[in-house]
């Protein structure tokens, strides 16, 4: 196994500026302080509640949001300053798909120009070899041809993330982070993308930094998973671990919510629901110290970690 990118105590703040002379007062830890490594091919989850930081760890390490400290090692160099990037064609390298393809694709253009964009910065084609190297991107997301002179609004929610994901693999990328790639679709869409999304995958062995809210959809997406919470991790393992033995209550209260399809087990559902809620409101000092911050992670094995009061499980 090897490593594509690591990611070491990275911290991205946000100032808050108040008062009559709009001075900077506090900072917003969006991230503070997390570690991971993406593997070749592998997909890392990262999976937490809405504004627990996950989006500013996908843009900053794409580069769209300024790293406040720490490092983003790839090709052994850190790459967190933009002129390191430019150097070595790293946004060639390392693409995003967005959550909401009705903002992230220009309405303006054309679904050629759309795809073809990222190409035209790092490589100069003919229009022949253009419109041909477009058209191979649609048919490996099953899209027709006839789709390269329409508009994304003539699309529907799943084709427009489809032809994110063409545009995304129109470089060649060897990193995809996709923040919630899936979460605006019904569920038998989602299926379908995510389906393109893992051929994809084992065709070009690509890397995902998979983000989302849901446990259960990114289960049969994730190698590893990382759980946020307020800028930090709070648990990271393998897919095992956090689904068969999870360690931290957030955790534990992230699967519980996941909903089940199986009426029989409902009763039984909710009594374990209600369980986790209880702890949750007993045990509260135990995962967080006294200003509610996550505490540092401890390792229980090679590849699980928890953040517990003073490292126990
Ligand atoms: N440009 C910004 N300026 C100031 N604060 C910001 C900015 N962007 C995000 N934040 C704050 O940083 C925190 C993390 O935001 P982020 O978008 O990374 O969360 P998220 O986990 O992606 O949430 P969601 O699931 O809703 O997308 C939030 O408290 C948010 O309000
Ligand atoms: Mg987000």
């Amino acid at each position: 196994m090897s490593e594509l990118i690591q990611i070491k105590d990275l911290n991205v703040h946000y100032p808050i500026r108040s008062g009559f002379f709009n001075r900077i007062t506090d900072h917003v830890r969006a991230v503070d302080g997390v570690n991971f490594v993406i593997e070749e091919g592998k997909t890392y989850g990262l999976v937490g509640e809405s504004g627990s930081g996950k989006s500013t760890t996908g843009k900053a390490i794409v580069g769209l949001e300024k790293v406040t400290s720490g490092q983003i090692i790839y090709k052994g160099q850190d790459i967190t300053k933009a002129s390191v990037r430019k150097g070595m064609n790293y946004n060639q390298d390392v693409q995003m798909i967005f959550q909401d393809s009705m903002s992230s694709l220009n309405p303006k253009k054309r679904i050629i120009d759309i795809i073809a964009e990222p190409i035209r910065n790092f490589e100069r084609l003919s229009d022949q070899e253009e419109k041909k190297k477009v058209r191979g991107l649609l048919d490996i997301v099953g899209m027709p041809d006839d789709a390269l002179y329409k508009y994304p609004h003539e699309f529907s929610g799943g084709q427009r993330q489809r032809i994110g994901v063409a545009r995304a693999i129109a470089t060649s990328p060897k990193l995809i982070v996709a923040d919630e790639p899936v979460s605006a679709l019904d569920l038998s869409v989602q299926a379908q993308v995510l389906n393109f999304m893992k051929r994809i995958q084992e065709e070009y062995k690509l890397s995902y930094l998979f983000i989302s809210h849901d446990l259960g959809v990114v289960k049969h997406m994730c190698d590893n998973i990382a759980i946020m919470y307020h800028g930090r991790f709070v648990e990271i393992g393998s897919r095992e671990d956090i689904y068969n033995n999870p360690q931290h209550i957030y955790t534990k209260r992230l699967l519980s919510a996941i909903p089940r399809i199986d009426v029989r087990n409902r009763d039984m559902h909710m009594e374990a629901r209600r369980q986790v809620e209880l702890e949750y409101q007993k045990a509260q000092n135990d995962y967080y110290d006294a200003n509610g911050r996550v505490f540092d992670l401890t390792k229980l094995s090679d590849t699980h970690q928890v953040a517990l009061k003073g490292g126990k499980a």
